[in-house]
């Protein structure tokens, strides 16, 4: 047994949505596999009064949703699972939850390690941090402390959040979900740089004309109305995930395989982003909120659940980030993510221009990466299935061709396990990123938007086409 993979999850918010349509299930996978065998326990927390053995059925529940295997496995990984019911304002319930824990340790010999998850709103998480400490939860072991996004709302916020949580825990023991870079692709851009030295060399402002990224999303904001209503696209989609798209893109040294210089390299692009003034906001930035479609079969934003009739959230931006670093100085970074778009899509377009001649590619080449695998496990470059791809510029490196598609939990599970934090989203990295959203977002919030103004099923707002059209480009993906 390998001692690293021995520990005792305890999960806040253990009877949650994401605790069950995304842990259980990847905790679930790794059981099977044999990564997760014997010394593990689950200690789901939340206030609702259920048993174990409750608890257990609604695992069992939302396993069966995701897959058909037999139901006695689903059992048999459901007795590594047991419930506390918690208040995270009360001080006695986490001495219930460290003396249950120690129990559970020595019945499944789990190593004194401890993964403290919160899958809990965002507002508990320091209160949650300070009590595991202040209470002395806090195993011999490792004790290693897994935030859902998103963390923080703006620069202050985040910055009081990480005030309060490291007092508890230190930056070395933080693992800031962005699950974005749990995915195979996103994880697969350094290593694609590293393997193919033209691509690498032809990566910088000679010779790259602009770079696009889209996550576009078909569907409306469903049943989270309520929270979308305290987010937006901007903060729920750029601060974060495109952030980090880009910093895979192009940040420097790909081949660096030590976290610490990975994320050096991603700071060092995020210190050099070039934050917009009010003015710059007006030009660089557009907002969009759906309306129905042409059809008016599907609910306007405005009309969704817990939405306010005359929300001014934006549930569609696009925008053109912009680097001051020698290796991206003028190349613009187009950005786009909304919802009710025609299909969901996430992708990254990178366009040469002409000179890329010199290094004997194609003039105006551009290089699609899909992050989200095509049939569970395609990746399109050049255009091309690289099944069947006849150019000789960039090749897939053999470990990127799995055919096994990995979700994004599953692998960020095993390297909290591992302590390997390159799949993690610093301090430092959101600090820059959140600087820069702020920007934005501090505009916005000064001035009134014409909301609805793009139907649903569409490209977004006409502005958003404009933005590049202005500068002599246009999106790849359209
Ligand atoms: N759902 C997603 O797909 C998703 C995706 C990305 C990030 N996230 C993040 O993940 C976190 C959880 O989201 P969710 O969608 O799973 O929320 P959720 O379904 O509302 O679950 C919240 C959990 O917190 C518990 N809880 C609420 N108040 C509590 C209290 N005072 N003390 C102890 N437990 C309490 C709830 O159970 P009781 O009511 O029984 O206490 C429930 O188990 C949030 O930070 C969210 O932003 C979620």
């Amino acid at each position: 047994m390998v001692k690293e993979r021995a520990a005792i999850f305890i999960i806040f918010g253990g009877s949650g949505d994401l605790a069950h349509r995304k842990l259980y299930p990847s905790l679930f996978r790794l059981y099977k596999s044999g990564f997760l065998k014997d010394h593990f326990a689950v200690i789901g927390t939340a206030r609702r009064p259920w048993s174990d053995d409750y608890f257990r059925e609604t695992v069992v529940t939302s396993l069966k949703e995701s897959f058909d295997d037999d139901e006695a496995i689903m059992k048999e990984f459901a007795q590594h699972f047991f419930y506390q019911s918690h208040d995270v304002n009360d001080s006695e319930h986490y001495i219930a939850l460290k003396n249950l824990a120690a129990k559970l340790d020595d019945q499944f010999d789990a190593g004194h390690n401890r993964v403290y998850y919160m899958a809990i709103a965002p507002r508990f998480f320091g209160t949650v941090a300070e009590h595991i400490n202040s209470e002395g939860l806090k195993a011999e072991g490792y004790n290693r402390l897994v935030i859902e996004k998103p963390f923080g709302r703006d620069l202050d916020s985040a910055c009081e959040l990480n005030g309060n949580i490291s007092k508890a825990f230190p930056e070395d023991d933080i693992y800031r979900i962005d699950h974005y870079l749990g995915k195979e692709m996103i994880q697969a851009i350094p290593n694609i740089r590293a393997h193919n030295d033209k691509f690498e060399e032809a990566l910088n402002s000679k010779y790259v004309s602009n770079i696009q990224v889209t996550l576009a999303e078909a569907l409306g904001v469903e049943d989270r109305g309520g929270y979308y209503e305290t987010a937006g696209v901007l903060r729920d989609m750029v601060q974060n995930h495109i952030m980090q798209i880009i910093g895979a893109v192009a940040s420097d040294e790909p081949e660096a395989t030590e976290a610490k210089v990975i994320h050096k390299n991603r700071t060092e692009l995020f210190n050099s982003l070039k934050v917009l003034t009010p003015e710059e906001v007006d030009k660089d930035f557009v907002r969009g909120q759906y309306d129905t479609d042409e059809l008016a079969e599907n609910k306007a934003y405005r009309q969704e659940d817990n939405v306010a009739e005359d929300s001014q959230i934006e549930t569609f931006t696009a925008g053109k980030i912009q680097f001051n670093s020698e290796r991206w100085s003028g190349v613009p970074f187009y950005v786009r993510s909304g919802k009710r778009m025609p299909a969901k899509s996430s992708r990254i377009d990178i366009v040469f221009n002409e000179k890329v001649e010199e290094l004997g590619i194609r003039p105006n080449t551009v290089v699609t990466l899909l992050i989200e695998k095509v049939d569970g496990h395609k990746v399109l470059i050049n255009g091309i299935d690289y099944k069947d791809s006849k150019q000789d510029f960039i090749k897939l490196p053999d470990e990127t061709k799995t055919d096994k598609a990995r979700e994004a939990y599953e692998s960020l599970i095993i390297d909290i396990l591992a302590g390997n934090r390159i799949h993690f989203t610093l301090w430092d990295e959101l600090r820059s990123t959140w600087k820069y959203i702020d920007a934005i977002r501090q505009r916005w919030d000064s001035q009134t938007a014409d909301f609805p103004n793009y139907l649903s099923g569409t490209m977004g707002p006409d502005s958003a086409e404009m933005l590049l059209e202005r500068d002599g480009n246009s999106w790849i993906w359209d």
